[in-house]
């Protein structure tokens, strides 16, 4: 008979602090648990340990300085450190693309075999990371091929659903927690790690009737490993394919004269279509939905599967950034020496991650038609002048948005952060060289940017 639970009270290991690792180790660790966190950048690693949250999000710095404050939460000096004083260990690291579309697993595969190679007691490996369905059972087979004598590993599945900037909140409040497992001795263990999250119990005190019970709470989700890893790439191409579908919808709109967010407000009053993630605009980007929805096609593919449809979803992405650009050309016809504020280099609001984002893809495509730049992010800046767009000769970066709009042709919002609605209008329109707003992300009331007398352009709204 399989044990009833494969560990009690497990001290838990964390491979890979960035956006999933950290907000999942902090949020571990302030549930009760003993977190132990470990990255193969060693930099990073010791800002973390020294309490430097190593990017935006929010609440996150105090998340940090609080649990290694309580002595709950640490960072090791190496992985293997870590390996070794957990029982439970988190995967967490990237999954980048690879040039065709596919997931690069290096990491993860490398993850797998340092932890069989430095682990003396079983372990649970839980992989976190985004990963191509049957992923899970090549860790295993990692792990048992590097595994030392004696030392038993089991592989479960429990995708993160954590949004960027609202990283915190999501772990705190997750809407499903899935778990892929094989065994009911890792589905139990990884339900009392999961426990105090839903009823608020110190660890110390689960017992293990309430861990039989867990497991018809229905924030639940159990399955097999594959499935698991299925439910987090379907549900990322979902979200991609409805954001691909409304912005073809604005296209018709706009053709037609009639208004894309109206549209989408009377789709989303209908429960079975949900009004969430119906917002037309430049598009999907991050580190993500982009990734997620190519890996997912190359994976179908490569199991013979015809994935056109996907394909389409994405490329219909890609367009948003072109149809911007020819929309700035239809209004000032030539953009060479033009000077163009642009709003917003972030992927999204909340946060100051510009990987994969549509706006930058937008700035690179003003770079190329050599106009001049006028940059304004809340969060952003700084990573952006990381990257080898900054090397542009004709760029200024602004902290006030007012600023940054003195004598431009247009402004462009490229990301939808609130503050840019109650930026003074009436101010920026006199400091314009030509009022003309490019709302790429249909931030602004039309009728009212139309009263203060701007020429203003938003997308499936007005033509
Ligand atoms: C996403 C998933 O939402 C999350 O569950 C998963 O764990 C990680 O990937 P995230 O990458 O943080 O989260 O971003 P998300 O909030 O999904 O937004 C992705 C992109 O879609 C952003 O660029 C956003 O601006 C864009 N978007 C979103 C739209 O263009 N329209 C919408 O209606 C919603």
């Amino acid at each position: 008979m399989e044990e009833k639970i494969m560990f009690d009270n497990p001290n838990i290991g964390i491979l890979g602090l960035g956006h999933v690792g950290l907000p999942t180790a902090l949020g571990l660790a302030d549930i009760g648990w003993n977190v132990i966190g470990a990255d193969d950048l060693k930099s990073k690693a010791q800002d973390i340990a020294n309490g430097d949250a190593p990017f935006y999000e929010p609440g996150l710095s105090e998340m940090l300085i609080k649990n290694i404050n309580s002595g709950r939460f640490s960072v090791a000096s190496s992985v293997e450190e870590a390996i070794d004083a957990s029982d439970v260990i988190f995967v967490c690291v990237g999954t980048p693309q690879n040039d065709d579309g596919s997931a690069d697993l290096s990491q993860i595969e490398n993850a797998g075999r340092t932890i069989a190679q430095n682990s003396n007691t079983n372990k649970l490996v839980v992989e976190k990371s985004t990963t191509p369905v049957s992923t899970s059972l090549r860790i295993k087979d990692t792990l048992r091929r590097y595994a030392k004598e004696n030392v038993e590993f089991e592989v479960a599945v429990n995708p993160e659903f954590l949004r960027e900037g609202t990283g915190l909140y999501d772990f705190f409040n997750p809407d499903r927690i899935v778990l892929g497992v094989e065994s009911e001795a890792a589905k139990n263990t990884l339900l009392q790690i999961y426990l105090p999250l839903l009823d608020q119990t110190n660890p110390s005190d689960i017992s293990d009737k309430e861990i039989y019970e867990a497991k018809s709470n229905d924030k639940f989700v159990i399955t097999d490993v594959n499935t698991a890893e299925l439910i987090k790439h379907a549900s990322n191409s979902f979200l991609a394919t409805k954001i691909s579908f409304i912005n073809l919808v604005a296209d018709i709109c706009e053709k037609s004269g009639s208004d894309v967010s109206k549209v989408a407000k009377g789709m989303g009053l209908d429960p079975r279509i949900g009004s969430s993630f119906l917002q037309a605009g430049l598009g999907f980007g991050g580190y993500c939905l982009p990734k997620d929805i190519k890996a997912f096609t190359k994976i179908g593919e490569d199991l013979g599967v015809d994935m056109s449809f996907f394909r389409e979803v994405d490329n219909v992405n890609i367009r948003r950034v072109d149809q911007i650009i020819d929309k700035l050309k239809g209004k000032l016809w030539v953009l060479r020496d033009k000077t163009i504020a642009v709003w917003g280099i972030a992927f999204k609001p909340g946060t100051d991650d510009i990987r994969e984002s549509p706006a930058m893809a937008l700035i690179e495509k003003l770079i190329e038609e050599e106009v001049k730049l006028n940059l304004h992010d809340p969060k952003a800046m700084e990573e952006f002048k990381r990257t080898s767009l900054s090397e542009y000769s004709n760029i200024e970066y602004f902290t006030d948005p007012i600023d940054s709009s003195n004598n431009v042709d247009a402004i462009i919002i490229a990301t939808d952060w609130p503050e840019f609605k109650s930026v003074d209008y009436k101010n920026i329109k006199d400091a314009m060289q030509y009022p003309f707003v490019l709302d790429a992300r249909n931030l602004l009331n039309p009728v009212e940017m139309l009263d203060m007398g701007f020429d203003y352009i938003g997308v499936g709204r007005y033509s």
